[in-house]
């Protein structure tokens, strides 16, 4: 096996504790390496990134001819044909109504922090300018910039910088599995309550944006908010005059088996951050989604945002963008998230049976999660030096399937789970082959930690 040795290559990578294997091809939902083994990229990349599949014709014949065409332009200067094509197809076929402004940038940090800066610009242009709080929740992922691990609240990821993260406050999670200790529902309309007794404690008149991710990804491993959650958030935002910003990062583009995660509640939020499904891995993009009175606004006062990225808008990853996105709408693959998705959901439920270590399986359409505990009467997590979710990542590699294993998932320390997030062209067919390669890999870490 040929392998990249971390002692010797110039790269740093990710992962600087194991040697790492080459991916030298793509098709579909498969990769393959050096060697010529085949992997179901069971995350759509890390993760939820590659929803349309890898090598998809539509998609390289729009960048060869882009690339032919322009593949940069001074943005400062110009508009480009692909920039106004790829923002229309995004508000006329994905936005909720009323997200009619489109604010390109690279990626997810980019575009959680893009977000937020529009939103304070805003308040501070419309004359509130002591509306400067970002109140986002615990256990719950942005970014990894310094500002955006600011506002986001995974423990394990803030550690290393705590004392010098971006000032936020946080509400607790929406987590029912962990936290719910009687009617569901009601949990929820408790836990968003927080979000006004936190408002009410520092003042409204300080808060400018709350920021949370519909469905929990790579934090908590696919947990959705419960009934009703959202629309509760929206009421407080609205009675404090405090903006709503949905991160759909992970769940944008039919990921959830709708448009966007936030289409499961009646709660249209004032700003969507998106990227990874909006380029399928083609290319690095992200947008902000803006409510038009809040570019009103800041035009309104003769200035513009202060907030321009080098990248942001380039023809080249936009028309690439433009394709994703037609493909997108063309195969139906926000309708196939949501059957393929529940079928998926169906065969995890049904590995319960025979895995003693799955604790709850849950999401919405192709985002969804395991958590693994040692003891599924009292949920009690695993020791974090088992490193579960590892193993269970490392076994199901060997056996040709990518995962996407997360620890924290409890409190941001212990907990496992893995986040099953493949492409949303996978079929029936290829769930069947996905399961009997987990299954396999679940029964050997069992045997592994003698659970069985
Ligand atoms: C919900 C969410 N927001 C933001 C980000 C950051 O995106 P990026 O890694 O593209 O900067 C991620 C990345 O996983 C994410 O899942």
């Amino acid at each position: 096996m040929q392998l990249i040795d971390q002692e010797t290559t110039p790269v740093i990578y990710r992962d600087l504790q194991r040697p790492l294997p080459t991916i030298v091809r793509g098709e579909g939902i498969y990769l393959w390496d050096s060697t010529g083994k085949r992997y179901i990229d069971g995350a759509a990349g890390s993760s939820a990134v590659v929803n349309i599949g890898h090598g998809v014709p539509e998609v390289i014949e729009a960048m060869t001819e882009q690339a032919r065409k322009i593949a940069y332009v001074p943005t400062h200067a110009f508009s480009s044909e692909p920039i106004e094509a790829c923002a229309q197809t995004l508000v006329e076929e994905f936005a909720p109504a009323g997200l009619d402004k489109v604010w390109f940038v690279s990626g997810g940090s980019e575009a959680t922090e893009n977000a937020v800066k529009i939103a304070l610009q805003y308040q501070r242009d419309r004359g509130k300018g002591t509306k400067q709080l970002v109140i986002g929740r615990w256990q719950s992922f942005h970014g990894a910039t310094l500002a955006s691990l600011g506002y986001g609240g995974n423990a394990g990821r803030r550690k290393k910088y705590q004392g010098i993260l971006s000032t936020a406050e946080h509400i607790g999670p929406c987590f029912p599995y962990r936290h719910a200790t009687g009617d569901e529902i009601e949990y929820g309309l408790a836990q968003a309550d927080q979000l006004d007794y936190l408002i009410q404690q520092v003042g409204a008149e300080n808060v400018a944006a709350f920021i949370a991710e519909p469905v929990v990804g790579a934090t908590t491993g696919a947990v959705p908010a419960t009934t009703g959650y959202f629309e509760r958030i929206r009421e407080i935002c609205d009675r404090h005059d405090v903006l709503f910003i949905a991160d759909e990062v992970m769940s944008g583009f039919g990921r959830t088996g709708k448009k966007f995660g936030i289409d499961h509640w009646e709660a249209p939020p004032d700003l969507i951050a998106c990227a990874k499904g909006i380029s399928g891995g083609y290319t690095p993009l992200g947008a902000v989604l803006v409510r038009p009175e809040i570019v009103g606004q800041v035009r309104g006062t003769g200035g513009s945002f202060v907030i321009g990225h080098t990248a942001g808008g380039n023809p080249l990853s936009t028309a690439i963008g433009k394709a994703v996105l037609d493909y997108t709408v063309k195969h139906r693959l926000v309708d196939n998230a949501e059957i393929v998705g529940a079928y998926f959901k169906e065969k995890l439920v049904e590995l319960m049976a025979v895995h003693p270590i799955i604790g709850d399986v849950r999401g919405l359409g192709l985002m969804l999660g395991i958590e693994f505990v040692a003891d599924r009467e009292t949920k009690r997590p695993f020791p974090l030096e088992l490193q579960v979710s590892r193993r269970i990542g490392d076994a199901t590699l060997e056996r040709g399937l990518v995962s996407y294993p997360g620890q924290g998932t409890v409190d941001g320390v212990v907990g496992d789970h893995l986040l099953c997030t493949p492409p949303l062209v996978i079929t029936k067919l290829q769930i069947d082959e996905l399961i009997e390669i987990l299954d396999a890999s679940l029964h050997s870490v069992e045997r592994d930690l003698r659970v069985v």
